[in-house]
């Protein structure tokens, strides 16, 4: 049974943002990057981000608690095996803990190996809960991410070539596709390892943009897509990535597939001034050849990724409402 929670408080989707919502978020995080983040949020109107992160992250943990930090709030970090009670034999079950950290923290961010995590807080928290990252399924905030930084790179999305080159399966990009419906590119390349399965709801996706008018291809080179404005990459190899954050141990060794390496020699050969971006960490799609090159632009990504989620928090801990089609379908 669904409790009665106010409709659109959680971000679990990209689905969760309507085209308005989309473009207030954007346009918040222009405000905060013009003033380097200066909120001008008054002290006495403090909140608690509580982190809940049950899978290793560097960027999105550390990014909602410098985020919190700089709007003038404060973190908590709500998953500690070692030292909270939770999951041990006389100890909190995890539908109490997260009714626990509810009572504590104004709002909740969840990294989860299991998809349906962090649709069991938000059912659980009458606070907002963000999802940082559930399963193989989505990662709305890197997409909002990686959105804003192509627009603050670029300039529009109407008239941009984007090339994604990563497994077809990845989170994020799948939450970017649903982003992307709201501001479809000119032209959309999916550059994927042939030998991996397309996921269904990633060919859904790709078929509403280019219904929407976006010229959309599939290739098997990364070097096909160094004609593009955006080049955002990510390994081809999300088997292992997703079973080595299950485990929360160290990847599997790897090798990428060579058309899958993006390398300076490859860039310079082309004469490309593609942007690259990358959500991190990488792995051995993306050499280090590329990041002395004007091209790289993944390190500025996460720079850019502060102003995104203060953007996110502020929309949220004032308890504005998402209005997209996954957060009306929840409610
Ligand atoms: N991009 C990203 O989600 O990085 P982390 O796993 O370090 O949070």
């Amino acid at each position: 049974m669904t409790p009665n929670h106010p409709i659109g408080k959680d971000l679990l989707s990209a689905a969760d943002l309507s085209a308005p919502d989309l473009i207030d978020v954007m346009a918040r995080s222009r405000r905060l990057a013009v003033t380097d983040g200066q909120s001008g949020a008054a002290s006495n109107s403090r909140k608690i981000v509580a982190n809940l992160f049950f899978q290793r992250s560097t960027r999105t943990k550390l990014g909602f608690e410098v985020a919190a930090l700089r709007l003038g709030h404060r973190s908590i970090d709500a998953y500690d095996p070692e030292r909270n009670r939770v999951g041990s034999s006389n100890g909190d079950s995890f539908p109490d803990h997260i009714r626990t950290i509810a009572q504590l923290a104004d709002l909740l961010v969840i990294r989860h190996s299991e998809e349906l995590k962090c649709h069991e807080v938000a059912r659980l928290a009458p606070v907002p809960v963000i999802n940082g990252g559930n399963g193989s399924d989505e990662h709305p905030t890197q997409a909002l991410i990686d959105l804003f930084c192509m627009l603050e790179m670029k300039g529009s999305m109407d008239k941009l070539s984007l090339a994604i080159s990563c497994d077809s399966r990845a989170r994020y990009a799948y939450s970017l596709l649903l982003l992307l419906k709201h501001m479809p590119p000119r032209r959309l390349t999916f550059c994927v390892d042939p030998e991996t399965q397309f996921s269904e709801k990633t060919q859904i996706a790709l078929d509403h943009l280019a219904d929407l008018g976006t010229q959309v291809g599939i290739v098997h080179d990364i070097e096909e897509c160094l004609d593009h404005d955006v080049l955002n990459i990510q390994t081809q190899d999300l088997t292992s990535k997703v079973k080595s954050t299950l485990e929360n141990g160290d990847l599997p060794s790897y090798a990428e597939k060579e058309p899958f390496v993006l390398t300076a020699d490859k860039i310079l050969k082309a004469r490309s001034d593609a942007i690259i971006l990358n959500p991190l960490p990488r792995q051995g799609e993306l050499d280090s050849s590329c990041d002395t090159l004007p091209n790289a632009r993944y390190f500025e990504q996460v720079k850019l990724s502060t102003y995104v989620r203060m953007a996110v928090l502020e929309r949220m801990l004032a308890g504005i409402p998402w209005t997209g089609t996954g957060a009306l379908a929840r409610a």
